[in-house]
């Protein structure tokens, strides 16, 4: 990889991937590897199909969605398609102008550029982007005070891919120069079974179906907890079982890890129960919230509470986050309501 030395641009792919080994040797490399996401699946294979036929590069595309649901993978699939570089970098890094012209002259074109994080990306870098993705040229600023001027750098004809857990965060005229915005969702318990059973089979890990089953149930509806609680299950059953992952081993780890039957994990159970007992099942705000249970506002907001909304277990309204009935039986407390009544 032709990387520029340049001070403040970290190029995340490599370090990741030292980082876990594990996550990039499951990554599936292909489109027919990747399971589930049909609706984004297919709209990319339109894309690129057509940009390959026009000997064209594929236009910028935005993926939105919880954390560990693709979005990466994706990315090194659609240059795996086009046979083309895939550049790894994320919004925090990109700190100044230069850093990104230097990141955008590097590339070759065709390249797919991938920014992680982008709505973290400094608001004074974003609008040079603008320029690039749309007539792939920057205009920059070179010295200061009288001696001053503009400079304009042509790009090659690039391919932005976005990924962001927060789609609200970014600004309206970056969202709109993305021809393509995709969300992932989470994943269905039957597509869970399938990558299950493919990331055992690719570690050597002996799994039976009704394993697999149970992991798929716990899994949050995430490839990335799933192939995570794998690798516990299988240490468990080769310390407490007979190396196996059935059934009842998977279950007796997950438990072990106090993972519930629902998927939901501990913080997930002590945001639920804080607003039960403390708020008596009152509207909270997201601040209190964070405050009551010790976690970041962010991680609660990116991590916790889009499984918690999609499985039903925790509303928005304007006055604030309220529990629905089907909290109350989860975490085992008298809904006030129906106390009253
Ligand atoms: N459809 C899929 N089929 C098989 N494995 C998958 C699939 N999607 C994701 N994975 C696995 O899940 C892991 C996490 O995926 P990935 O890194 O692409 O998520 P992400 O959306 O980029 O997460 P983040 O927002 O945290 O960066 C990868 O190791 C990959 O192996
Ligand atoms: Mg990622």
């Amino acid at each position: 990889m032709n990387i520029p030395e340049k001070k403040g641009t970290d190029f995340l792919g490599e370090s990741r991937q030292k980082r876990d080994p594990q996550e990039a040797a499951l990554r599936p490399p292909s489109f027919s590897d990747f399971t589930g996401q049909r609706k984004t699946l297919e709209r990319l294979q339109v894309m690129t199909g057509a940009a390959k036929a026009r000997k064209e590069a594929l236009n910028h595309i935005l993926f939105h969605g919880p954390p560990g649901l693709g979005k990466t993978t994706l990315a090194f699939i659609l240059g795996a398609e086009m046979g083309t570089n895939v550049r790894i970098t994320s919004g925090p890094v990109i700190e100044k102008a230069g850093d990104l012209a230097g990141l955008l002259t590097n590339l070759q074109e065709g390249d797919i550029l991938f920014i992680d994080e982008i709505h973290r990306i400094n608001k004074s870098v974003e609008e040079y982007l603008y320029s690039a993705m749309e007539d792939f040229r920057i205009d920059i600023m070179i010295d200061q005070g009288p001696n001053a001027r503009s400079v304009r750098l042509n790009i090659p004809r690039f391919t932005l891919v976005g990924a962001t857990t927060r789609t609200g965060l970014l600004t309206a005229p970056l969202r709109s120069r993305f021809t393509l915005q995709t969300r992932l969702d989470y994943y269905s318990r039957e597509d869970l079974v399938t990558i299950i059973k493919r990331s055992c089979r690719l570690l050597n890990v002996a799994i039976e179906h009704d394993g697999a089953n149970e992991i798929a149930g716990r899994a949050r509806g995430t490839p990335r907890i799933a192939n995570n609680l794998i690798a516990f299950a299988r240490d468990y059953a080769q310390q407490r079982a007979d190396g196996v992952i059935t059934r009842s081993s998977a279950d007796s780890a997950l438990d072990l890890l106090e993972i519930d039957a629902f998927g939901l994990d501990e913080m997930d159970k002590r945001i639920l129960r804080v607003m039960a007992v403390n708020y008596a099942g009152k509207p909270v705000g997201l601040g209190t919230i964070a405050v009551a249970v010790g976690e970041e506002e962010h991680t609660l907001e990116e991590v916790h509470e889009p499984y918690l909304i999609q499985e039903g277990y925790l509303q928005r309204t304007p006055q604030g986050r309220v529990l629905t009935a089907r909290a109350y039986a989860v975490i085992g407390v008298v809904n006030p309501e129906l106390q009253n009544a």
